[in-house]
C-alpha cells in the first residue's frame, strides 16, 4: 500500500476536494496536515455539494478514517458546526483531531481583524479566521493545544494570560475593544465534552496505520504559492501548504510517502492580495470566472482570474517534489478561440532562469506568452483521453512539458464523475499502490 500528498500547486482552490474524494476509493486514510477553516474544498457527487472546511474531503466515504494533524489550526466550533453538516456520514470512531493541535480563540480573530484594518490598502486581505495569529501563538510557545480544553484549570489559565496580553495590544496598538476572559473560557469549557470523542494521538494512530499497511491519504489546504516559506510571501497564508508540511503536521517520517500528487487548475486564481503576473483584469477575466464559478468557497469573494502560469507550476514541481499532476476545470476553457500559457517571465528585458523570491520583482515581471488555439467544444461529458478534442490533448501536453510534469488526472467538471484518469501512468500506478 501506498501512502501519498496531495498539494496545490497554485495559489489554492485548485480543485483539491474533488479529487481528493475521487482518490479516496484507494486509501484507507485521509489526513490534513495544515491550515484551518481558511480553506474550502467542495465536493460534488451526483449532484449534491458538500463544502468542507476543516473535515479533510475523504469523509464523504463512509468507511474511510479522517485525521485532522497537529499542524491544522482548529477552531472547536467550526468543527462542530461541520460534523453537525456531516451527521449523515456518522463522524463518530472515524474522525480523529491531534490533540497536539492548536486551537483558534477569538482573540487571535481580533487580533488579525486589527491588523488588517492597520495594514489598509497594503492587507492581506486574509479570511478573517484567525489562522495567522494561532500560528504567530504557537511559534511564540504560547499556544493552547486541544489536549489542555481537557484540563479545566491549565486551560482556564492559560487562555487568561493570553486575554490579558491580547487585550493590551488590542487597546494600546490598535485602539481595539478589549475581550473577556471568562467568556471565552465558559464557551470553550462548555462544549469541550463534545470535541473530546475526537481527539487522539494522532501520530501515534498514523504511525501504526502505516506500520500495519494501511493507506494515507495527506490532503493540502491551500496551495504551494500561499506557503509561508516558498510562497509569495508576505501575502502567504502562515502554515506549509506544500508537501514537506505533510511531515511535521501529521506526524509522519518522509520515508512514509511513497508520492506527490499536485493538483493545478488549466487555469490561475487568486483570492486575497498579492502578486499575480498572469492575471487578467479585463472582460476575459470575468468571463473566465462566470464559467468557473470562481467565487471563494469560505468568504463567497470573487477570485481573481488569469491564464495558466507554468512559472509558477513548474516552482510548485520544484519545492513539492511533484510526482504528476491533476489539471482541474479543462472545461472552463471549453468556449475560448484562443489560449494563452505563460512560459515564463522577463523583468527588464531578462529572462528570468527561476520564480523571484522579492515581491517587487514579482509584481514587475513581464509573462511571455505562447499562444495555443481553443477546441471551442464541451469536454464534460469526456471520460476517456482518446475522446478529447486534439487540441485539448495538445494543451495538456503543452503543460505539463512546460510545467516538467506529467499530467495523469484531468477534470472536466465538478462532479465526482467528471474525471479522465491515465490509469496507464507509471508515476500514478507507483503512487496508488498498484
Ligand atoms: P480546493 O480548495 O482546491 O478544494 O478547490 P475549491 O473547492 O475551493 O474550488 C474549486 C471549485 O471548482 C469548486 O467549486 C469545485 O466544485 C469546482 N471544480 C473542481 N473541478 C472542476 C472541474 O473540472 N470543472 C469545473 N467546472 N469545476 C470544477
Ligand atoms: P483552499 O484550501 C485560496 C488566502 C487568503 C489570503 C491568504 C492568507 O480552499 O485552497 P489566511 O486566512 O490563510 O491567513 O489568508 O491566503 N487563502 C486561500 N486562498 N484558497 C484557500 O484555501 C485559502 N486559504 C487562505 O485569501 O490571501
Ligand atoms: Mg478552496
Amino acid at each position: 500500500m501506498s501512502n501519498a500528498v496531495v498539494v496545490g500547486t497554485q495559489w489554492g482552490d485548485e480543485g483539491k476536494g474533488k479529487i481528493v474524494d475521487l482518490l479516496m476509493d484507494r486509501f484507507d486514510i485521509v489526513a490534513r496536515y495544515q491550515g484551518g477553516h481558511n480553506a474550502g474544498h467542495t465536493v460534488i457527487i451526483d449532484g449534491r455539494k458538500y463544502v468542507l472546511h476543516l473535515i479533510p474531503s475523504g469523509v464523504l466515504r463512509p468507511d474511510k478514517v479522517c485525521v485532522i494533524g497537529n499542524g491544522v489550526v482548529v477552531d472547536p466550533f467550526a468543527l462542530l458546526e461541520e460534523a453537525e453538516m456531516l451527521q449523515e456520514f456518522a463522524l463518530n470512531g472515524r474522525l480523529l483531531v491531534s490533540n497536539r493541535a492548536h486551537l483558534i480563540l477569538p482573540y487571535h480573530r481580533a487580533l488579525e481583524a486589527a491588523e488588517e484594518s492597520r495594514l489598509a490598502e497594503g492587507q492581506i486581505g486574509t479570511t478573517l479566521r484567525g489562522i495567522g495569529p494561532c500560528y504567530e501563538d504557537k511559534m511564540a510557545r504560547r499556544g493552547v493545544r486541544l489536549a489542555e480544553l481537557f484540563s479545566p484549570e491549565t486551560f482556564r489559565a492559560k487562555v487568561e494570560s493570553n486575554v490579558e496580553f491580547a487585550n493590551r495590544i488590542l487597546s494600546k496598538v490598535y485602539g481595539a475593544p478589549a475581550l473577556e476572559a471568562d467568556r471565552i473560557v465558559d464557551s470553550y469549557l462548555a462544549i469541550s465534552d463534545r470535541i473530546r470523542p475526537f481527539a487522539a494521538d494522532t501520530a501515534e494512530y498514523l504511525g501504526g496505520a502505516v506500520r500495519n499497511g494501511r493507506s494515507v491519504l495527506f490532503e493540502g489546504a491551500q496551495g504551494a504559492l500561499l506557503d509561508v516559506d516558498h510562497g509569495t510571501y508576505p501575502f502567504v497564508t502562515s502554515s506549509n501548504a506544500t508537501a514537506g508540511g505533510a511531515c511535521t503536521g501529521a506526524g509522519v517520517g518522509p520515508g512514509a510517502i511513497d508520492g506527490v500528487i499536485g493538483i493545478s487548475k488549466a487555469y490561475t486564481t487568486r483570492v486575497g492580495a498579492g502578486p499575480f503576473p498572469t492575471e487578467l483584469a479585463d472582460r476575459l477575466g470575468e468571463l473566465i470566472r462566470a464559467r468557473g464559478a470562481e467565487f471563494g468557497a469560505s468568504t463567497g469573494r470573487p477570485r481573481r482570474c488569469g491564464w495558466f502560469d507554468a512559472a509558477v507550476v513548474r516552482y510548485s514541481g520544484l519545492i513539492n517534489g511533484l510526482d504528476t499532476l491533476a489539471i482541474t476545470k479543462l472545461d472552463v476553457l471549453d468556449e475560448l478561440d484562443e489560449i494563452q500559457v505563460c512560459i515564463g517571465y522577463r523583468n527588464r528585458g531578462k529572462r528570468l532562469d527561476s520564480f523571484p523570491a522579492g515581491i517587487e520583482e514579482l509584481r514587475q515581471v513581464e509573462p511571455i506568452y505562447e499562444t495555443l488555439p481553443g477546441w471551442k467544444s464541451d469536454t464534460s461529458q469526456v471520460r476517456r483521453l482518446e475522446d478529447l478534442p486534439s487540441a485539448a490533448r495538445l494543451y495538456l501536453q503543452r503543460l505539463a512539458e512546460l510545467a516538467e510534469v506529467e499530467v495523469s488526472i484531468i477534470s472536466t467538471g465538478p462532479d465526482r464523475k467528471e474525471t479522465v484518469i491515465l490509469e496507464e501512468s507509471p508515476q500514478l500506478r507507483r503512487i496508488l499502490g498498484k
